[in-house]
């Protein structure tokens, strides 16, 4: 038995690897609480659960579905785009419905980088960009995100070398995992930097709808000639507590949509019509419902944010994502050791910031998804052990 060499070069997915540790610890009798995986625990609004099981009881729903979405929610995504960021789409050629954003992700990566191409990766970064262009085999440059530049990566300072062999820039704001956002002048200038340079932009906005205290945190596409380079991508997950649902899309470049529509067809035969459904009265519904889970999250970041400064920790207060990113208290060198240790001395499992890529060494991500009373018991854990 002897899988492709591009799969046996890998390890399996952080969050699938932890899952299978934490097992383990559960099973020592430990009253674990997970503040790792950006899970949502809230269900989703009633009336986006009224619509699934509305749909399910069709006897029409149960058949495939147009590849690339339904019409309709096709036409959801660009109704919620024109809405929200005043972008306007065309639903037939710059829409696609996902799986899931991390699909289509890893498959935009997978359509477009061949092997010695070079993709350049904002790091620390959600761990599938890098993986997708590793396994298409082609060589990932870090750009570095660092706290003095605002987490932002420094375009300039792009090795020449790299940057003519690269064929796509990867970028996530608001930012998973350090919780920083980017303003439309930045997203400007990274729509420059790909035109000069003839990089497919590929923007994850996965966390655009969980802002705090008023923000409202841009697309990529709200810049001008965007769709000539750029593809965002945005998920059902984050904005409305879908992550099971498995619902994202993709939006922009028509090129690049055919491109990952093409290898799409061959991989999966699109998706159920009942969450679909479900998608539309989402993306097209009240959307009030949002600013109340937002005031959820916030009053649990603050929690964190005291919890962690107690111990000796540094973290900036994020504006928008489900995370707090903080630094190792000082002497401690390695965010692994540390929270395995945090775990084994208190049940708070988090992760940490090297599994984001070795510029996340030195931090540690705490989750916000995590029920508030469990959030507020972490800390007092926290401040137990460390305190
Ligand atoms: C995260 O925790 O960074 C993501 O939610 C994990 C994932 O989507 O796989």
């Amino acid at each position: 038995m002897r899988p492709s060499k591009r799969v046996a070069s890998i390890p399996p997915y952080f969050f699938a690897d932890l899952a299978g540790r934490l097992s383990e610890v559960a099973a020592r009798g430990v009253d674990l609480i997970r503040m790792d995986m950006g899970a949502p625990d809230l269900p989703p609004a009633p009336h986006i659960i009224h619509a699934l099981t509305q749909a399910a009881a069709r006897p029409d729903a149960h058949s495939y579905t147009p590849f690339g979405g339904t019409p309709a929610f096709r036409e959801a995504v660009a109704s919620f785009y024109r809405s929200r960021f005043e972008v306007d789409l065309d639903p037939r050629r710059e829409v696609l419905g996902l799986i899931g954003s991390k699909e289509g992700i890893f498959h935009l990566i997978e359509s477009f980088v061949d092997p010695g191409d070079v993709a350049l990766v904002a790091e620390p970064s959600y761990p599938v960009y890098a993986s997708a262009a590793r396994i298409a085999g082609g060589d990932v440059e870090g750009l570095p995100l660092r706290r003095e530049n605002g987490f932002l990566p420094d375009l300039a300072a792009v090795d020449r070398d790299r940057l003519a062999k690269a064929k796509v820039l990867c970028l996530n704001y608001p930012n998973n995992p350090t919780g920083a956002t980017a303003d439309v002048a930045f997203f400007r200038r990274a729509v420059e930097f790909a035109r000069a340079h003839d990089l497919l932009l590929i923007h994850d906005a996965a966390y655009t709808e969980v802002a705090f205290d008023g923000f409202r945190p841009p697309s990529l596409l709200e810049v001008d000639g965007a769709k000539e380079v750029a593809v965002e991508f945005h998920t059902l997950s984050k904005t409305y507590n879908m992550a099971g649902w498995r619902l994202g899309m993709a939006v922009g470049n028509r090129q690049a949509i055919e491109a990952l529509y093409v290898l799409k067809s061959q991989i999966d035969t699109s998706h159920f019509l009942a969450a679909q459904e479900a998608g539309v009265a989402a993306l097209t519904g009240d959307q009030a419902w949002t600013q109340e889970r937002n005031r959820v999250y916030r009053e649990r970041r603050d929690i964190v944010l005291e919890g962690v400064r107690a111990i000796g920790m540094t973290a900036d207060t994020p504006r928008a994502a489900m995370y707090v990113w903080a630094a190792l208290p000082k002497a401690e060198t390695s965010s692994t050791e540390f929270c395995n240790r945090m775990l084994e001395a208190t049940g708070v499992s988090t992760t940490p910031g090297v599994a984001f890529g070795q510029e996340g060494e030195g931090y540690v991500r705490f989750s916000l998804a995590t029920p508030t009373a469990r959030v507020r018991e972490a800390m007092e854990r926290l401040v137990r052990w460390r305190g």
